[in-house]
């Protein structure tokens, strides 16, 4: 059987980050959230009526994850929903919720722990006041220290979210950055750089040129000072932009990272079903939370087809491919080529620049058919996926 996880999505934020680019909104009232929870609990009752529609799937949730938005906007209004959830998961079930430092205090974790949260993921993006501030945080640095130390105190199980690469950050401000995350404590750690995505005030800045992107090699220098330190920290990178403590990798991102299946609720949330279909069947439901209330269904293809929602129905081989490499390349576990040689019915042969990192050692595999990136190489995943994916195709 496989293993299943669902996702939870609030998109509530009291304030919007300028770099930003999730499904959330400051703009709600306190009805409009109660009424978004009632629909997420009715989305849940859908999704429990024709589980076991779904072949080969286990019949116990493996991991649970509330994202946002800002999950930590809510405490015990949880508890319904938390309810339904618990008596569906596996007894040693990762349930993580993200949370804002602000809004972390004895009370709410205590709330949060008495309704299953056995994990907490802490969106602290920088130790330093002035990364904060570039970054426009709500939060202090003062308040992110203290978040992580009362986080661990009640829910061991802690996730620290840093971004790197914000105007004016400095090399050594970086691993000030990543040494007080390691002295935290936290088990896992989630290292992204900043990216500039669709229509968020950071883009248009950059766009206007009333901003700059610090440049590519020293981005990368960043990602080379993340590996370095984190390796001597024992910390295990699991993927381009995660690493954990032994015994603690991230279970809910790795059904993501190794073609999973998760099912999602919410504004904008995707789910995917590898079972479904020859490459499986992804949906994704509207972005728009204000008119989320969702008829109920009762049958799986009527959830999947719901109006509104969007179906990436026309997946071949090679959009499945691609996603396969793309996604395996770039995590510690790689890609199996003998799995994907099977299902596809191409065989790998390699095109001159992967020979040449074969050679180098950038690249290798085993007896078994696993293919591996060198982790610095992650960083530039894209490129090599693209040439492992044609060495697939053009053969
Ligand atoms: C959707 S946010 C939700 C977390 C929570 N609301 C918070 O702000 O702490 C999840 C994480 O994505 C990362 N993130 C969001 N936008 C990003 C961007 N443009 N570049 C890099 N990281 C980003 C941040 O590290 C953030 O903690
Ligand atoms: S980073 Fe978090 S708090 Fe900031 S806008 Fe996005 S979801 Fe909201």
């Amino acid at each position: 059987m496989h293993p299943i996880g669902l996702y939870l999505h609030l998109p509530f934020c009291t304030r919007i980050c300028h770099y930003c680019d999730f499904v959330k909104s400051a703009l709600y009232s306190e009805e409009q959230k109660k009424a978004y929870l009632h629909s997420l609990e009715s989305l849940l009752d859908d999704y429990l009526k024709v589980w076991d529609e779904v072949p080969g799937v286990s019949s116990q949730l493996y991991s649970v994850f509330w994202g946002g938005g800002t999950p930590s906007l809510v405490t015990h209004e949880i508890a319904p929903i938390m309810r339904k959830i618990l008596a569906h998961t596996a007894p040693d079930a990762e349930i993580t919720l993200e949370a804002n430092p602000e809004h972390i205090n004895e009370e709410s974790l205590r709330i949060w722990a008495s309704h299953g949260i056995n994990r907490i993921s802490l969106g602290v993006q920088s130790f330093h006041q002035e990364g904060l501030k570039a970054l426009t945080r709500e939060h202090t640095a003062e308040q992110a220290l203290e978040a992580v130390r009362l986080v661990r105190r009640f829910i061991p199980n802690c996730n620290v979210d840093l971004i790197y690469g914000w105007p004016g950050q400095t090399e050594r401000d970086w691993a000030e950055d990543i040494a007080q995350l390691i002295s935290s404590g936290a088990t896992h750690a989630s290292l992204y750089n900043l990216t500039f995505e669709g229509s968020t005030p950071f883009a248009r800045r950059v766009a206007r040129g009333k901003m700059h992107a610090i440049d590519d090699d020293r981005l990368y220098g960043f990602y080379e000072t993340a590996c370095r330190l984190m390796t001597i920290a024992d910390y295990e990178h699991e993927e381009v932009s995660n690493w954990h403590l032994p015994g603690h990798e991230a279970r809910h991102n790795g059904l993501y990272w190794h073609g999973g299946s998760y099912l999602a609720l919410g504004a904008g949330a995707h789910s995917f079903l590898q079972e479904l279909g020859p490459y499986g069947t992804r949906w994704q439901q509207s972005g728009n939370w204000r008119t989320f209330v969702p008829e109920p269904m009762t049958t799986l293809q009527g959830i999947i087809t719901r109006q509104y929602n969007q179906i990436d129905g026309d997946r071949g081989i090679e959009a499945w491919i691609l996603e396969v490499v793309s996604s395996g390349l770039r995590t510690s576990r790689g890609i199996n080529i003998s799995a994907i040689e099977l299902k596809s019915g191409y065989s790998l042969v390699p095109r001159p620049i992967l020979c040449q990192a074969l050679e180098l050692g950038l690249l290798w595999h085993d007896k078994e058919g696993q293919l591996f990136l060198h982790e610095l190489e992650w960083f530039r995943e894209t490129r090599w996926s693209l040439e492992v994916a044609l060495s697939f195709i053009q053969a």
